[in-house]
């Protein structure tokens, strides 16, 4: 029983950690009192578990453990405390953001197997930040599902949809995982990026984000979320996508293509961390 195995690993070093620290009563009894505001402050809009587990990389850690990837495909990263199940279905070229603010972007791609070959009828689920760092959720300014969509790609395995520019942002730090940052001197801080799950019938999901290159934080993500492999860089939408989409003068652009991995594929994966970043300033 799995149970069984994972207590009989957690209590000896839960115990070891005890004994090498000598911890006093006061001390063991602050840790409760921490995990106690922990589940406290969560809510169906606020997840500080997932905080903790994400500023701690055990979030990074399991993903490394269960998402290993062969070379030519996309690496994966964490989901975060975000995601909504459900956003609405759009057509390819819809704009996400609903609520008018922000410098525009156009997101384009392909989504391909591991050989390059398009995958028709893969689902891109989509979620990012407002131009000032926030998600709908934490954001009554914003309509539900502002930044949020779902689009299905067409025989040629491409995408494009219209947004705009996320920003890097600090998860929620007015709980017990900031005071725990403060205490021990990190920032809150999270690179800009967009998230994607990605779905296709004979694929490994994908959970992964897209993060803009030259962003301050993307040597020091509060959750050690980057891989260098999923940073691209934030162009000027060009001439043929103004014309051809009717996106505003100015417009920015971010072309990224995914390559899925086939389900068989899994157990000839490579080593799963090579490419973390995780670990640069904790
Ligand atoms: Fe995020």
């Amino acid at each position: 029983m799995r149970l069984r195995e994972i207590m009989a690993v957690l209590i000896p070093h839960l115990h070891a950690v005890v004994r090498e620290l000598r911890l006093t009563p006061e001390e063991w009894l602050q840790a409760i009192q921490f995990l106690t505001r922990t589940g406290q402050i969560c809510s169906d809009r606020r997840q500080e578990f997932i905080l903790l587990s994400d500023t701690l990389g055990i979030s990074m850690l399991v993903d490394a453990i269960n998402n290993r990837k062969i070379d030519d495909v996309t690496p994966s990263t964490v989901l975060g405390p975000f995601y909504v199940n459900g956003a609405p279905a759009l057509s390819m070229g819809e704009n996400i953001a609903l609520h008018g603010r922000g410098e525009p972007l156009f997101v384009s791609g392909t989504l391909s197997d591991e050989t390059g070959r398009p995958l028709e009828g893969a689902v891109l689920d989509v979620w990012q930040t407002s131009e000032d760092g926030f998600y709908d959720t934490q954001d009554d300014t914003q309509p539900d599902m502002n930044l949020r969509g779902v689009f299905r790609t067409g025989a040629d395995g491409r995408f494009w949809f219209r947004s705009i520019v996320p920003a890097s942002y600090p998860i929620p730090s007015d709980g017990p995982v900031g005071d725990m940052l403060k205490a021990l001197n990190r920032h809150p801080m999270r690179p800009a990026h967009i998230h994607f799950i990605l779905r296709a019938i004979g694929y490994d999901t994908l959970t992964t984000h897209i993060f803009i290159d030259g962003d301050t934080y993307l040597d020091s993500d509060a959750v050690f979320g980057v891989k260098d492999a999923l940073i691209k860089p934030l162009m000027a939408a060009t001439s043929e996508q103004q014309a051809e989409h009717a996106l505003p003068q100015g417009c920015k652009a971010l072309h990224v293509d995914f390559r899925l991995q086939p389900e068989a594929l899994a157990h000839v994966a490579g080593a799963p961390a090579s490419e973390q970043k995780a670990g640069a300033h904790a």
